[in-house]
């Protein structure tokens, strides 16, 4: 186990990006892409164990992906299914709590299920927390807060002179987290795509030229180190 640098983010996020181009150049379907992604996922958990990130999220299946041709949305939501029902023990051993964000209801029932298993099975874990953001859009995110909080105002036990920077954050999926210190993209696109608008606010941000299933274990790492580099102002001169 390396050493826990004051540097190290607590959080990592990242946008898994390039699977349906890494297949494509091999002249494969776009699925074999996703299920070398989950090796890249598995990559990542690796590192993040090894050098202590407490969060580590993921942008599995964005509200807009169910866009895609039937049979990759299918083969996403079976390579899903298959990871959370053959990974559980190992994320017990590994002291890794995992959860999930998004319209979680709008997936399918089994996937649903899946999900909740690895939540209630994992939920005292400590280690690490990993979240796959499926179903995800962060403008949606951020509506849903809106009208739960409309709600508390409506129902008279909320007054709305007191909604500040902090309820907000905490009416969103990802309360009680840590905003991201560091966004990785893969693939080399220069966007944000709907993920975690609120919480990147002060974010660093890293793209990475490869496809994500060419993303192994030392490209993290690698960001970790660059990411000790960088001045973090919060909008001040000297932080
Ligand atoms: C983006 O690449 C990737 C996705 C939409 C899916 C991400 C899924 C995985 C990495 C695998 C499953 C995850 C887990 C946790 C088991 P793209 O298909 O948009 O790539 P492209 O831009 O080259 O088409």
């Amino acid at each position: 186990m390396r050493s826990l640098p004051q540097d190290l983010p607590r959080h990592v996020a990242i946008i898994m990006d390039g699977n349906g181009r890494w297949a494509q150049k091999r002249g494969w379907p776009r699925l074999k892409g996703h299920e070398q992604g989950a090796h890249s996922v598995q990559e990542c958990l690796n590192a993040c164990l090894e050098v202590g990130v407490e969060y580590l999220t993921l942008y599995a299946f964005s509200s807009e992906n169910w866009k895609r041709p039937v049979i990759e949305v299918k083969g996403l939501m079976f390579l899903l299914e298959q990871y959370l029902g053959s990974k559980i023990e190992e994320m017990k051993k590994n002291g890794i709590r995992f959860s999930a964000i998004g319209r979680l209801e709008g997936l399918p029932k089994s996937v649903q299920e899946r999900l909740h298993k690895a939540m209630a099975a994992t939920a005292d874990n400590k280690q690490l927390t990993l979240t796959l953001a499926l179903n995800y859009g962060s403008r949606h995110e951020i509506v849903d807060a809106l009208k739960a909080i409309a709600d508390q105002v409506v129902l008279g036990k909320l007054d709305p002179d007191s909604i500040n920077e902090e309820l907000i954050s905490a009416s969103l999926y990802t309360a009680g987290m840590p905003d991201p210190d560091l966004l990785i993209r893969t693939s080399g696109e220069y966007r944000i795509s709907n993920f975690l608008l609120w919480q990147l606010s002060y974010a660093e941000m890293t793209i990475i030229p490869k496809l994500w299933p060419d993303f192994k274990k030392q490209d993290l790492l690698d960001a970790l180190e660059n990411y000790k580099n960088r001045k973090r102002r919060f909008g001040a001169v000297n932080a």
